[in-house]
């Protein structure tokens, strides 16, 4: 697709010429992983972060939320629910947070894979290679990273430099490839200051890092953070081009996605059903998604996994989740993938 075609297509607003966007999706989407969804069960082990990111409300500098980290036992215990859900997939979830050892995410990486059949994926920040090939070789089958924008100089001023860590993800993902990872990245869509032409370069870069899946969201506002306090100033940067952070603007960006990445995994996330919680993950994975992650973490801990405000399913139990979701995807005519789901090598 010509780059002027994806940009019409990001800007399009008319409902009856979008309906041909949605069904070009959901047609690729069948052809090439099928109708199946596959559940990921998400843990939130940990919210403590070194991290500065300028929107994230567990930002190293946000001293009004209280921290936790998990224990083994307690991570053990929900990738037991993942098992008795029948989900192909546990995905390990934290902050940048070094109190998180090499040593003991190894160790819970074999006991997953010693006493499951699940695939495992890790999403515990930018961490040295290192670490990551300790947790490759205990078994870990994925690892994600958002790059949460190609344009250089939006990315510097959500992520600012640290002393001894400076941020650089691109490099990380290439590295997660090199390692035998399937790599997942993603964006968020309507950061202040994002333009439609850098959406278009998210794309292409995408395809350029030949990633396994691509998980993107809606960006919304977190009052503690750097970002959330300057929203008015920074709306102005890219005036008329500025991205708006909506639900209709995800499902445009999740089928073009899908119809440039064809093969890749994609989920409907929970920042985007938390903005249309009646049909979000419907309309998700009808425009080009066929993946979902059902939270896992223990609700003590879930309330203060808050990346930002009033997250999806913040108050569902897992069961709860679980018993409605089965009867949605039923209504749909899609069913639930069987074994780990992971992406279909072309
Ligand atoms: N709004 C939406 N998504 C957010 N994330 C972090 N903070 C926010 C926010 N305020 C997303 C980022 C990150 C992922 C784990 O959560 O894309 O990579």
């Amino acid at each position: 697709m010509k780059r002027e075609e994806i940009l019409d297509w990001l800007k399009e607003e008319s409902d009856e010429k979008l309906g041909a966007l949605w069904s070009r999706a959901d047609a690729v989407r069948a052809e090439q992983v099928g109708s199946e969804v596959h559940l990921r069960g998400l843990i939130e082990v940990s919210n403590h972060c070194v991290r500065r990111c300028a929107y994230c409300g567990i930002n190293a500098d946000n001293t009004r939320i209280q921290r936790y980290r998990m224990t083994e036992d307690e991570i053990m215990a929900c990738v037991r629910k993942a098992v008795a859900f029948g989900y192909g997939t546990v995905i390990l979830q934290a902050g940048e947070d070094y109190s998180i050892s090499t040593a003991f995410v190894s160790r819970v990486i074999r006991r997953i894979k010693s006493e499951t059949q699940l695939a495992v994926s890790l999403g515990l920040g930018e961490r040295p290679a290192k670490e990551l090939t300790a947790w490759r070789k205990a078994g870990a089958d994925r690892y994600f990273l958002r790059f949460e924008t190609s344009d250089p100089s939006l990315y510097e001023r959500v992520h600012p430099s640290l002393p001894r860590r400076r941020s650089d993800r691109l490099a990380t993902l290439r590295k997660l490839k090199e390692l035998g990872y399937e790599a997942g990245s993603g964006v968020m869509l309507g950061i202040p200051g994002q333009t439609y032409a850098s959406l278009a370069d998210d794309l292409d870069l995408f395809k350029a890092l030949d990633l396994d899946m691509v998980g993107v969201g809606p960006y919304i506002r977190h009052p503690d953070t750097p970002l959330g306090r300057e929203e008015k100033s920074h709306k102005l940067l890219a005036g008329r081009n500025q991205v708006p952070n909506t639900e209709l603007m995800t499902y445009k960006f999740v089928a073009l996605a899908r119809l440039l990445c064809p093969g890749v995994n994609i989920p409907t996330t929970s920042a985007l059903a938390s903005l249309n919680r009646e049909t979000g993950y419907e309309l998700g994975l009808s425009r080009g998604s066929n993946v979902i992650m059902p939270n896992l973490t223990p609700s003590q801990y879930r309330v203060l996994y808050e990346i930002y405000p009033a997250k999806a399913m913040a108050s569902d139990s897992p069961e709860e989740f679980q018993a409605r979701l089965s009867k949605r995807l039923k209504a749909m005519g899609r069913s639930i993938g069987k074994g780990p789901g992971g992406r279909k090598k072309c």
